[in-house]
C-alpha cells in the first residue's frame, strides 16, 4: 500500500475522532523504552534508554506536523511521557501527565497522536511517572519554522541539541525510595552534558562539530533534576534567538542561566582560532559547584581544548537581570504568518488573581511539598478521565485551594489539587516563594507571558512593575529565593492542565496541580472527545464509555 493511501485510511478512520489532522504531514516513531546499564559518571547505574539511546532520541518536526509516538514500554513498572512546551491545542489526553493519562502498563505500548500547532522552537519531553525522570528517557524536541514562515535569522550551518542537567548517580528508584521514605534528594553527583561529561584527558570524542567562519544553532535545555546551570562556550559569544517557541530580540550573551525545564536556541558563529573548545554547564547557587563539560571540534582544526574553564557569574541579582534583558521580538513573523505583537497581551483586562505559593513541611513525619496549603497526589483514576466519565465527585473536589495563600503555608492536606477556571478567561498567576531555595514552575496547555520577577513579597501596587509590551511567551519561569514572578495566559484551551514544579522531586511530593478548564460550548471545535485509543484504568475500567459530549 501506497504512504499516501495509508495516510487517507487513517484520515476516513480516524475522521470522527480527528487526532490525526489530515492534509498536515504526519511523522512517525516507534520507541522501546527499556532499562539499561550506563556509566555516565564513571560509576555503573541503572538508567532508562529509548531505542537503546541516553538521552533519548530527538524530534525533529516541522509546524503543524502530526507527531505519532508508539510507546513500548518495557519497564517493570507504568510509564508515561509529557511533551513539555507543546501546547496540545483542545488535547489534554495527549498531554502525558497522570492527571490526563493513564499511564502505559508494564509490557504494553500506547501510541501518543499530537499536533505542534501554531508552535515553533525548542522543546523537551520527559517522564512524569514515579521518578523516571531520574533514570532517563528525555530528549530534545524541536519544532521548525514552515519554508512559507520567515525566520529572523539566516539558516545555520546545522542544528545540534544540546541537554544539559545534574545527575545522580543512585538509580531512579533508589532515588524514589529515599523519598517515599521522607527523606530529601540530597545533592546531585555531576553534570551531563548530552548524557556525558567529558573526561579531559586528551581522548574525548567531540559532542559537535563546527566548520570554520560558519554559523551554527544550539539548543540548551536543562534537563536536569535540581539545580539552574550555567551555560557557556570557552571563547565564543552566543546569540540568543529562541526561548520556549517565541523569537526574541537577539541579545548576546558570554554565558546563559538555564533553569530546570527551560530551553534556549542561540547562534554561535566559529570564528575562533581552529581548535577544540569546551562548552560548559555548571551549577548555580549551590555551595561546592559541579561541573560538566563537553567538547566542540572545529573541522580540521587543531590542538586540545584549554582546560582552563571560563568562570561563571555570582549570585542572584547576575541571574535576574539577565532574565529582565529577554525581550520578545515583536516584529518576527510566528508560526502563522501574522507578526507576534500583533497580541497585545498587556491590554487585556485580567479577570482573575491567583496566588500560589510553595512550602515545604512534614506530614506523618515525611517531607511533603504544597501549593496554598495542599500537597498533591495523583488518584488511580487520572482527573480528565473520571471528570470525563462523570464520576468526577468520587476521585477529586475541584477549588480546595484559594486564590490566595492561607496564613500558614506550611499546615498541609495531601490530596488531589484541581483549580477550576472559566473557559477565555484572562488570568494573572503570582509564584510566591517564601522558601530559601529557589523554584522554578512549568505551565501546561498554554503559552505563559513573564511579566515580572521581584524580590520581596508582591502586592497589587507591583503591576506598575509589569513588562507589559515584550516579556518573552514560554512555558517555564523561575522563582529566586524570597521572590515572587507573575505570569499572565488567557485560558483559551479547555482541558486539564497541569502547573507543576520543575524541579521532579518536589513534584513527586506534591508541589503541583490542575487547572480543569470546561468546554462550554460543547463543541469538538475547543476539545476533542475522548480518543477510542485512550488507556483506561481505576473506578472507570470497567464503565462503558460514554457516549461523546461534544458535536462537531
Ligand atoms: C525492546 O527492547 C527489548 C530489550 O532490548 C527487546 O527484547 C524487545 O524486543 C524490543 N521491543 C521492540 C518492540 O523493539
Ligand atoms: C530536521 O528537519 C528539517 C526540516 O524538515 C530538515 O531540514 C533537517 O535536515 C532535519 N534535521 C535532522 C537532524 O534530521
Ligand atoms: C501497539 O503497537 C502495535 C504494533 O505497532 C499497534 O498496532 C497498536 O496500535 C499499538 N497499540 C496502542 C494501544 O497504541
Ligand atoms: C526581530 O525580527 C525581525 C524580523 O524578522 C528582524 O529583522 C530583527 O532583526 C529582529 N530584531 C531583533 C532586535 O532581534
Ligand atoms: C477594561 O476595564 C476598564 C475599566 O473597568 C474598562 O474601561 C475597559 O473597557 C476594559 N477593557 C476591555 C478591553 O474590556
Ligand atoms: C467549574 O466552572 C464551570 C464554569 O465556570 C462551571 O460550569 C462548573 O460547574 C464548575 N465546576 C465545579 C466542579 O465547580
Amino acid at each position: 500500500m501506497s504512504g499516501m493511501m495509508l495516510l487517507l485510511l487513517l484520515c476516513l478512520s480516524l475522521g470522527t475522532i480527528s487526532v490525526v489532522h489530515c492534509g498536515d504531514p504526519t511523522i512517525n516513531f516507534e520507541w522501546n523504552v527499556t532499562h539499561g546499564t550506563l556509566s555516565p559518571l564513571g560509576v555503573p547505574q541503572q538508567v532508562i534508554l529509548i531505542n537503546g539511546q541516553f538521552p533519548g532520541p530527538n524530534i525533529n518536526s516541522t509546524t503543524n506536523n502530526n507527531v505519532v509516538v508508539n510507546v513500548f514500554n518495557n519497564l517493570d513498572e507504568p510509564f508515561l511521557l509529557t511533551w513539555s512546551g507543546i501546547q496540545q491545542r483542545k488535547n489534554s489526553w495527549q498531554d502525558g501527565t497522570p492527571g490526563t493519562m493513564c499511564p502505559i502498563p508494564a509490557g504494553k505500548n500506547f501510541t501518543y497522536q499530537f499536533q505542534v500547532k501554531d508552535q515553533i522552537g525548542s522543546f523537551i519531553y520527559y517522564p512524569t511517572t514515579a521518578m523516571h525522570r531520574a533514570g532517563g528517557a528525555f530528549g530534545g524536541l524541536r519544532v521548525n519554522s514552515r519554508l512559507m514562515i520567515p525566520v529572523p535569522y539566516d539558516t545555520p550551518e546545522d542544528d545540534y541539541t544540546v541537554l544539559i542537567g545534574d545527575w545522580y548517580t543512585k538509580s531512579h528508584n533508589a532515588v524514589k525510595k529515599l523519598l517515599d521514605s521522607g527523606r530529601s534528594m540530597a545533592r546531585p553527583d555531576g553534570v551531563l552534558i548530552n548524557g556525558k561529561d567529558a573526561k579531559g584527558d586528551g581522548k574525548d570524542e567531540p559532542l559537535f562539530t563546527m566548520k570554520a567562519g560558519k554559523t551554527y544553532k544550539y539548543r540548551i535545555c536543562n534537563v536536569g533534576l535540581k539545580n539552574t546551570l550555567n551555560f557557556r562556550i570557552q571563547e565564543h559569544w552566543m546569540t540568543l534567538v529562541e526561548m520556549e517557541g517565541s523569537h526574541t530580540v537577539q541579545n548576546t550573551y558570554q554565558s546563559l542561566d538555564v533553569h530546570l525545564g527551560q530551553c534556549m536556541a542561540v547562534l554561535v558563529t566559529a570564528d575562533k582560532d581552529p581548535k577544540d573548545y569546551y562548552m560548559v554547564a555548571s551549577t548555580r547557587f549551590t555551595k561546592s559547584v559541579l561541573t560538566g563539560k563537553g567538547i566542540i571540534r572545529y573541522e580540521n582544526g587543531k590542538g586540545p581544548a584549554d582546560p582552563e574553564l571560563p568562570e561563571a557569574p555570582e549570585g542572584w541579582a547576575w541571574s535576574l537581570n539577565q532574565f529582565r534583558s529577554f525581550r520578545w521580538n515583536l516584529t518576527s513573523s510566528a508560526a502563522r504568518p501574522n507578526p507576534q505583537g500583533s497580541y497585545h497581551y498587556g491590554k487585556i483586562n485580567i479577570s482573575r488573581t491567583i496566588r500560589l505559593a510553595n512550602a515545604a513541611s512534614k506530614v506523618d513525619g515525611k517531607l511533603r511539598y504544597s501549593i496554598n496549603g495542599v500537597s498533591h497526589v495523583d488518584p488511580e483514576t487520572p482527573l480528565k478521565l473520571a471528570e470525563y466519565y462523570g464520576v468526577g465527585d468520587k476521585v477529586f473536589k475541584t477549588d480546595t485551594i484559594k486564590d490566595e495563600p492561607p496564613e500558614d503555608e506550611t499546615k498541609v492536606e495531601v490530596h488531589p489539587n484541581v483549580v477550576n477556571q472559566t473557559h477565555r478567561d484572562f488570568v494573572e498567576i503570582i509564584f510566591e516563594n517564601h522558601e530559601k531555595s529557589l523554584q522554578t514552575w512549568h505551565v501546561s496547555g498554554y503559552a505563559i507571558f513573564a511579566v515580572a520577577i521581584e524580590p520581596g513579597r508582591w502586592d497589587p501596587e507591583k503591576r506598575k512593575n509589569y513588562n507589559l509590551l515584550d516579556a518573552v511567551s514560554r512555558h517555564t519561569i523561575q522563582v529566586y529565593p524570597k521572590s515572587w514572578a507573575a505570569i499572565m495566559t488567557s485560558f483559551d484551551n479547555p482541558g486539564m492542565w497541569n502547573i507543576r514544579s520543575e524541579h521532579p522531586e518536589r513534584r513527586y511530593l506534591g508541589q503541583q496541580l490542575y487547572i480543569a478548564v470546561p468546554n462550554p460550548s460543547h463543541s469538538t471545535r475547543d476539545e476533542y472527545n475522548m480518543p477510542d485509543t485512550a488507556l483506561v484504568c481505576g473506578i472507570v475500567k470497567d464503565m462503558p464509555k460514554p457516549p461523546p459530549p461534544y458535536r462537531n
